[in-house]
């Protein structure tokens, strides 16, 4: 069944583990993760962004998580990730997702209250939950970490929270979009996510930008034709530890690009004469399946909580 992440969050605030949120854009994602999540009888929230609607197109990427729905008991959240504006809240909204976002980041602090406020009401009035963004991520186009400047601010966090009525708050405390997150060491301000924490009991909060970039596939595409140089994640300890400060939501995308290219680029490299879809896809969705059963036991914590 379709569900909301309301209980979801309770749960794994208090118990002091984060749920999964990982984006789908074809069907061997999805199949992937649902494996995964099925084994791992783990909650779960599939979130579709901008990006994955244009390239699947809406109705097939609907219909694909129907028949996610449709072939299993697994309960599951869909949500909007990084909705722009209020019209394509309201657009998965009215089109049966249980969860959006709205992500004003790059509005001014007024401007992004007064959007998240309307997408709450509307969305409220309808049960569906909304997840808000306040502090600037660096983006893949940045190529750059976050600086101190746009880490959220924990006083306006509070007031944000209280102001909109959202039911999630993404923040940023040093993670970044895309494969490459840090130069140097790499380290989230733990102080502050404390601090925001502590300044919000009970209220759950996301963390984007939280692929790991597991070296294996990194190394693996490189050997096998790959040109993605010194790609770096979020340790895995550090989101671990995140969990335990009132991370709910750790959301993940990059690592599934990661698996499933690695894993094609040694394929193709070791059976040249392959051209058959299926030859190469299926090994492709068992690569999402493992490494999202190894988040979900290993990382996020939330085997067995359904
Ligand atoms: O936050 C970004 C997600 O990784 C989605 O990426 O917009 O390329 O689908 P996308
Ligand atoms: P990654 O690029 O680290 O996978 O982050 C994904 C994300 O935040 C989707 O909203
Ligand atoms: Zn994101």
């Amino acid at each position: 069944p379709l569900i909301g992440t309301k209980e979801m969050f309770a749960r794994a605030y208090k118990e002091g583990y984060a749920v999964g949120a990982f984006n789908v854009n074809n069907m061997e994602i999805i199949q992937g993760i649902m494996e995964a999540a099925q084994e791992e009888k783990a909650p779960l929230i599939l979130q579709v962004s901008a990006g994955a609607r244009r390239y699947a197109g809406q109705t097939y990427i609907r219909k694909l998580i129907e028949a996610a729905l449709d072939e299993t008991d697994h309960p599951l959240a869909l949500h909007l990730d990084h909705g722009q504006d209020f019209e394509i809240c309201k657009q998965c909204i009215d089109g049966g997702f249980s969860s959006v976002m709205f992500d004003g980041s790059h509005l001014d602090f007024e401007e992004n209250i007064a959007i998240t406020k309307q997408v709450v009401e509307y969305a409220h009035e309808r049960g569906v939950v909304v997840e808000a963004e306040l502090g600037r991520l660096a983006g893949i186009e940045d190529d750059v970490h976050s600086e101190e400047s746009i880490y959220t601010d924990p006083d306006q966090a509070v007031e944000f929270v209280e102001r909109t009525g959202c039911d999630s708050l993404a923040i940023a405390i040093g993670t970044s979009h895309g494969a490459y997150k840090f130069t140097g060491e790499a380290r989230l301000d733990f102080e502050r996510l404390e601090k925001i924490s502590n300044m919000l009991p009970e209220f759950p909060i996301v963390l984007h930008g939280s692929s790991s970039v597991p070296q294996e596939f990194v190394e693996m595409a490189n050997k096998y034709g790959g040109d993605i140089g010194s790609a770096k994640g979020v340790p895995e300890d550090l989101l671990r530890k995140a969990a335990t400060y009132g991370v709910c939501k750790i959301n993940i995308d990059t690592d599934i690009r990661l698996a499933m290219t690695a894993t094609i680029r040694k394929h193709f490299a070791e059976n040249p004469s392959h051209f058959d879809p299926r030859q190469y896809l299926k090994p492709a969705r068992q690569a999402v399946k493992d490494m999202v059963q190894h988040k979900i036991k290993h990382v996020l914590g939330c085997s067995n909580k359904i």
